[in-house]
């Protein structure tokens, strides 16, 4: 063989074992291989096939209770309305429900997947810059907590709705406060080009006509400035002390507020960041909204489910590339995975880096080479890694893609005609098939020829 490729970019890649120290609900068992909590991942496979999604509950449950700690160490009263966007997988709702979490919801089918989840209506709040009719009528039905307006004409809208059935919403202002949160720019969402929320400067007038606007009652003022923030608190502390000054002219231009919403967006580590833990943030709330005695509300959807999930995946084969031109230089290796971008799409569209450990003990120990890992849809985009440092692999040997919880599942699609993965939940030693792997004959549902077009005579696959 020739000489391996250098690892690249080379040593920045945390090693295995960095890998698993930081996720205590994955261990490396002797002789079972890579286990979530108790159950090894083998057997999962075993059980469901691959590709599959596997999510502890002991992780949701311990990141959501760490986080309930951090803000009430700092003396905030909070509520913490998880982003349903980020996993909405039903029995993780509802493990997240149990420990008292309310949502954050985006569409009519994450409220209604809120809902069935026993998450009561007066714990869900409805964000998003284009929020439908329907959506708006489901909302006012359900009588939601709070409904997050981004715009003076979506308030019109609300409330003339809203009038018209006789109802009263209770609405925050989504303010832009234009901070840059330092992460990805796909993900950014507070700066004044971003689609989201109104100019702090035109936020008193706008707030203004919602308490004047029939159908409507203002409760407070919402921020979100994006995701995976990581690089420190210092652009959530800018956002919060820009609503702190505004809600201090609200109330003094004497009108109500009830409470703040500080959105999502704290990051988690998939390589070598280090983003800020949850008691930093709760300590730049409270530096700059602890003074004006209101309750606050959080909507994390990442920092909760993102470490506790991984995307299981088996090797189909191992390829070399072509000679490199010009020539000399080594091939490169491909491992060819039967998961791809279908599923995780974070690498193709963030060029986001998650972990990748093998499953099998022995490949924990063995020398390691540079391996480009890749997905089997026709795209050269579906690649989840380049030059990853990775054991000798042969098909059927199965890998774990790390920190999948979050953004996973929920971005999936069935491109190339790939059916939507299982989704396995993980309890102690207990698991359970949470949503079952697609039928094939499912993504044919709902199709069907005009009746000028002749049917194809039968038989064979269908
Ligand atoms: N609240 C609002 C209004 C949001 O738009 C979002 C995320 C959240 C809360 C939750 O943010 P988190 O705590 O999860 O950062 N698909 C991307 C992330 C998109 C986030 C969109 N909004 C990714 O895979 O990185």
């Amino acid at each position: 063989m020739a000489a391996p490729l250098p690892l690249a970019p080379q040593g920045e890649d945390p090693t295995f074992a960095e890998l698993l120290a930081g996720r205590p609900h994955l261990s490396l068992h002797p002789a079972e291989g890579l286990r979530v909590e108790e159950v090894p991942l083998a057997r999962i496979a075993q059980a469901v096939g691959t590709p599959a999604w596997v999510y502890s509950a002991g992780a949701l449950r311990s990141r959501a209770r760490a986080l309930k700690a951090a803000l009430s160490a700092a003396g905030l009263d909070a509520g913490i309305h998880y982003a349903v966007k980020a996993n909405a997988n039903l029995a993780v709702l509802r493990v997240l429900a149990e420990e008292g979490l309310g949502a954050d919801v985006v569409s009519e089918g994450e409220l209604r997947a809120a809902r069935r989840s026993g998450i009561p209506a007066s714990a869900i709040v409805f964000s998003g810059v284009g929020k439908t009719e329907r959506e708006l009528r489901l909302a006012l039905a359900e009588d939601i907590l709070q409904i997050n307006l981004e715009s003076a004409e979506e308030a019109e809208r609300l409330s003339a709705l809203a009038a018209s059935l006789g109802r009263v919403a209770r609405v925050a202002l989504r303010v832009n406060p234009d901070v840059d949160a330092r992460t990805h720019a796909k993900i950014t969402t507070g700066r004044s080009e971003n689609k989201f929320g109104v100019a702090l400067a035109e936020a008193p007038a706008l707030y203004a006509r919602l308490a004047a606007l029939p159908g409507l009652r203002p409760v407070g003022v919402a921020v979100h400035i994006g995701s995976q923030i990581t690089a420190g608190v210092s652009a959530f502390r800018d956002a919060y002390a820009a609503l702190a000054r505004l809600v201090g002219a609200l109330r003094a231009a004497g009108l109500p507020v009830e409470r703040v919403d500080c959105g999502g967006g704290l990051g988690i580590p998939y390589r070598d960041e280090t983003p800020p833990p949850p008691e930093a943030l709760a300590g730049a709330i409270r530096a700059t909204l602890g003074g004006l005695g209101l309750p606050v509300m959080l909507e994390p959807g990442r920092w909760i489910a993102g470490p506790a999930g991984v995307l299981l995946a088996s090797v189909i084969l191992q390829k070399q590339g072509a000679p490199p031109v010009p020539a000399g230089g080594p091939r490169r290796r491909f491992l060819v995975v039967d998961a791809a971008m279908n599923e995780l799409m974070r690498p193709a569209m963030y060029e986001a880096w998650h972990g990748i450990l093998p499953v099998a003990p022995a490949a924990h120990a063995a020398p390691l080479s540079p391996a480009d890992v890749v997905g089997p849809v026709c795209e050269t985009g579906d690649t989840f890694a380049r030059g990853r440092a990775l054991p000798a692999m042969e098909p059927g040997d199965l890998v774990a893609f790390l920190d999948a919880g979050a953004y996973g599942a929920t971005m999936s699609s069935t491109y190339n005609l790939r059916p939507l993965a299982p989704e396995v939940l993980v309890d102690g030693a207990r698991f359970a098939v949470v949503r079952d792997r697609q039928p094939h004959e499912a993504l044919f549902a709902g199709q069907r020829l005009p009746p000028w077009i002749g049917a194809p005579a039968p038989g064979g696959v269908s």
